[in-house]
């Protein structure tokens, strides 16, 4: 990948994503919906703020026509996934996700997140500071522009995100029989004997 020019402006910045915006959504591939990060280091272990962002689905950038629900959260796996919750009845989708910087990664600013799996996959841009995320996330058919907040309207922690991909109603990975089982009455349990990132 072509390292960015970093004199290159914010305003430069912004005119070339309009231009890749505006051209990526009319490819013949799907999954040109989703657009490759220019930052060019992949941080390992993900950003430092564990706290998941929340967020919706839309059918386009400003429109605030409803889709569905968005999370993208770090899990006890050590990685960070991405949860989309479909309004349509299709079914849960969840992938790991990487974050992007250039150079070292810093817990301030923005830094880009990515996937990109066949027809399935997320691009977003987290602004760490703001604690706001923006993005588009595809799977098969399925297009939708993304806008959430860190901890979202209810000041979520990790653990809401742990009960939501792993406890309750069809969750994504349902916990084992052999699992312990006094999380039915204390969810918030789960981060005694569990890290919130598998470190
Ligand atoms: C977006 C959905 C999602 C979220 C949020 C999530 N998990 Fe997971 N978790 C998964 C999936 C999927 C796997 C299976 C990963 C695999 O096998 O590759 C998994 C695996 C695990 C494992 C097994 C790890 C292993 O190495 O066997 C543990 C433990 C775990 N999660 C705990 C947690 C905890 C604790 C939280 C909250 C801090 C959490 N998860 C949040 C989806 C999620
Ligand atoms: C009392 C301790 C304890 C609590 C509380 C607990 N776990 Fe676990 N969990 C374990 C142990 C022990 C294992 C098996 C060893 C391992 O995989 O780390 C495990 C395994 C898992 C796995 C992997 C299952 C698999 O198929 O391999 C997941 C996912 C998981 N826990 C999620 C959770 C979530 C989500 C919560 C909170 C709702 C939670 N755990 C609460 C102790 C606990």
């Amino acid at each position: 990948m072509k390292r960015p020019n970093p004199g290159m402006t914010l305003l430069k910045r912004r005119l070339l994503s309009m231009i890749l915006f505006a051209f990526g959504g009319c490819g013949t591939d799907p999954a040109s919906f989703i657009v490759a990060p220019r930052e060019t280091d992949a941080v390992s272990g993900g950003i430092t703020n564990l706290q998941p962002y929340m967020g919706r689905l839309q059918s386009s950038a400003n429109a605030s026509s409803d889709m569905g629900q968005f999370m993208l959260a770090s899990c006890g796996c050590g990685d960070w996934r991405v949860l989309l919750i479909p309004n349509d009845g299709n079914a849960k989708t969840q992938f790991p996700v990487t974050f992007y910087s250039n150079g070292d990664y810093q817990p301030t600013g923005e830094v880009a997140v990515y996937a990109l799996d066949g027809q399935t996959g997320f691009s977003g841009m987290v602004d760490q500071d703001a604690g706001t995320l923006s993005g588009r996330a595809l799977n098969g058919s399925f297009r939708a522009f993304v806008s959430a907040t860190r901890g979202g309207d209810v000041h979520a922690q990790p653990v809401d995100a742990c009960v939501l991909c792993h406890l309750g109603d069809d969750p994504v990975l349902p916990l084992p029989d052999w699992h312990v089982t006094n999380y039915y009455d204390y969810p918030e349990v789960c981060l005694h004997c569990h890290s919130a990132n598998g470190q």
